[in-house]
């Protein structure tokens, strides 16, 4: 166990820092009065015994983990708009504090399942006691809808194992139909409801500025 902890611990720094940079950038686009491509960003080290599991599934030895499993540190960035998404992603690219060794465009290729999302896995380089360290990080970049749509997938899959009611699979197909349709319609919008946001993000700003 304390072997783990020592193992997890870059791990657990990476997350921590990069939820603070990833919220950082939302910050910085309100302070801008922009419409922020960024909405909310979660992020969590996969736990031991899904590391576990996960292993042994894939057939990676335990000692392959570091170089075999990207997603032990794992990010959200959730947006509104699926045009987000992209600039989010060259927000990315354009970054100097890591590296993007691989991208995965499940927008233009939704899996089976129905799953959407952009991935991208980054190189982060962590400063520890000892030196630096670089460690392999997956960052999902998705809409709301994609997001209600997987974690509720996720769920299911959780209770099911994956060996879905025939039912059960109709529904999450349609319910990805229709997440996908919602994201079509918002995008249509998108100029009107920017507006409207920025409206409201000066209104409260002025409201600020007079109280203080
Ligand atoms: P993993 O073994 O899951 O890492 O598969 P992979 O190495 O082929 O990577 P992939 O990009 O397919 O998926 C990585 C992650 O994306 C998963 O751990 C999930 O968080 C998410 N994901 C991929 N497919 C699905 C899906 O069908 N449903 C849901 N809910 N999430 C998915
Ligand atoms: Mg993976």
């Amino acid at each position: 166990m304390e072997h783990w902890e020592q193992f997890l611990a870059p791990y657990k720094q990476a997350v921590d820092e990069l939820k603070v940079k990833f919220r950082g950038m939302r910050g910085q686009f309100e302070l801008d009065s922009d419409h922020s491509p960024i909405e909310f960003v979660t992020g969590r080290v996969k736990p031991i015994a899904s590391i576990l599991d996960k292993a042994n599934q894939k057939g990676i030895s335990l000692d392959k983990l570091e170089e075999e499993m990207q997603d032990i540190a794992g990010l959200r960035i959730m947006c509104q708009f699926v045009e987000d998404i992209y600039l989010v992603v060259n927000l990315l690219r354009n970054r100097n504090d890591f590296e993007i060794i691989e991208e995965r465009d499940y927008i233009s290729h939704k899996k089976t399942s129905g799953y959407r999302s952009y991935h991208v896995v980054i190189q982060y380089p962590v400063q520890t006691i000892r030196g630096e360290k670089k460690i392999l990080c997956e960052i999902q970049i998705r809409t709301l809808a994609m997001n209600f749509w997987a974690t509720i997938e996720h769920s299911l899959n959780y209770k099911y194992k994956g060996d879905f009611p025939t039912d059960i699979q109709m529904r999450l197909q349609r319910a990805a139909e229709a997440a996908f349709r919602l994201d079509e319609e918002m995008s249509l919008i998108r100029g009107e409801i920017k507006e409207a946001q920025a409206f409201f993000t000066r209104k409260k700003e002025m409201q600020q500025q007079e109280k203080s």
